[in-house]
């Protein structure tokens, strides 16, 4: 396999790897190529005969890592010299739908696993003129990808709340020299305290390390325990599912039943959003005061308002519009989502924009809302959004769309007359 690229002074360089279909120990296997004169290796980025169902028992479920871990090499290494390939049994085109539902998610993981590695390249084949679904796979991975990592002066390169981290991120917090040793110390002095000389041997304490990245406080909490003689089950839970996999190798290899590795509880485990058109000058009038000197003129009702809703006249009744359930019925959905919405309103009238609200429920049968036919009582804290529309409008029947994906857009229709809006926030 050859690459070409710019070498010194600008000249093109010609670089060289060796593929392998099988690599048991990478790090051996690039040394291998290495003395062979290879200037990369190509690699799976999974073990080629590791079939993974993602929707069906028992292999859904198959526990262990689904890879090998990222520590294997130094981030550098996967950054410059792997190049990855994709499992051959991927076959997003196959006219089975169970097959291509199947390799669609797999192609998924794995091209979020090389973007998580940090590999220069992926390698697939194609697998006949025509790969659509193939193509939309990658135009959807490259627009999901995270743009420029490091910028300067940002101290923060991405949110880790919201994305996952790159493997090379959680290399870079790991050399951190205080953070670990601190945490380590607090552990074995928490452990001293809560549980005595004499029962030692008997207490065993939780730890839980929510969001372990790639386990470095599992490591800390473990030496604490050590340190003082005391005994601990450690509890890490993880969203990033990439990490995932290097805890798993971690408590695989190191840790064992000591240490389990959980994808965590969401509390609230679902919820969807309502929307209904209201008509109200008020909030029109204070919105369109909200004009700011160096934004455009009517930016200001480019995004939408938390607001306690007192002044309007609601045109229709609320309908439901998103709903998101944690953890996902289908895992190879993803979080964008289309909804036409159909309002009947009797009345001609200025429509001036759209309340939102939400039910949730956080677990099993208890639940929270703010939609107004079911609102939690005495629940004060949380408010309706409010999405502006600039223009009044007539309106008889008002057809509503939305589109929800890395950000949102909202668009409305009455008769022949449309308007759109959209911000740049995601969120449900
Ligand atoms: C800044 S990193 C710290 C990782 C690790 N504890 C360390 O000290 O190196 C924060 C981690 O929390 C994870 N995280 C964020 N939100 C989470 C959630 N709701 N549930 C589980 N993990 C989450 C992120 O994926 C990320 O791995």
């Amino acid at each position: 396999m050859a690459a070409a690229g710019p070498g010194a002074a600008g000249t093109a360089r010609v670089s060289s790897g060796r593929e392998l279909g099988c690599v048991p120990e990478v790090a051996a296997a690039l040394g291998a190529v290495a003395r062979q004169g290879f200037d990369f290796l190509c690699a799976p980025l999974f073990h080629p005969r590791h079939r993974r169902e993602f929707r069906l028992l028992p292999a859904k479920e198959r526990p262990g890592p689904q890879t090998r871990s990222d520590l294997l090499l130094a981030g550098r290494d996967w950054n410059t010299l792997i190049v990855g390939k994709v499992s051959p049994w991927i076959r997003p085109d196959s006219p089975l739908e169970a097959v291509r539902r199947n390799s669609e998610a797999a192609l998924q993981q794995e091209l979020d696993f090389a973007a998580y590695l940090g590999v220069p390249a992926v390698l697939l084949a194609l697998r006949g003129p025509h790969c659509p679904n193939l193509a939309r796979g990658l135009c959807a991975h490259l627009q999901g990808a995270p743009g420029v990592a490091w910028s300067d002066p940002a101290p923060f390169p991405a949110q880790p709340l919201m994305d996952n981290l790159e493997s090379q991120t959680y290399e870079v917090f790991e050399k951190d020299p205080i953070k670990y040793s601190q945490y380590q110390q607090a552990i074995y002095k928490c452990l001293l305290d809560r549980v005595p000389e004499e029962e030692k041997e008997t207490n065993v304490q939780v730890v839980l390390v929510l969001g372990a990245g790639r386990g470095p406080l599992v490591n800390a909490a473990l030496r604490a325990a050590r340190m003082a003689q005391r005994r601990i089950r450690v509890f890490a839970v993880e969203k990033n599912p990439n990490a995932v996999v290097t805890l798993e190798s971690w408590q695989y290899e190191e840790w064992g039943s000591q240490v389990a590795v959980l994808w965590g509880v969401s509390i609230p485990c679902s919820y969807t959003s309502f929307l209904a058109p209201l008509s109200s000058s008020k909030l029109y009038n204070e919105v369109r005061g909200c004009r700011e000197r160096d934004r455009h003129p009517e930016a200001q009702f480019e995004t939408p308002y938390v607001v306690r809703l007192h002044n309007f006249h609601q045109l229709a009744a609320p309908q439901p519009c998103f709903t998101f359930r944690h953890p996902k019925p289908d895992p190879s959905e993803d979080n964008s989502r289309y909804r036409m919405l159909s309002f009947p309103v009797g009345v001609t009238t200025a429509l001036h924009g759209f309340a939102g609200y939400f039910e949730t429920t956080l677990y099993g049968d208890v639940t929270l809302s703010i939609r107004p036919e079911t609102h939690s009582p005495g629940m004060f804290s949380w408010f309706p959004i409010f999405f502006p529309l600039k223009v009044r409008l007539g309106a008889d029947i008002l057809d509503l769309q939305w589109r929800c994906r890395q950000g949102r857009r909202w668009c409305c229709r009455s008769g022949a007359v449309r308007h759109r809006r959209r911000f740049g926030t995601s969120g449900p």
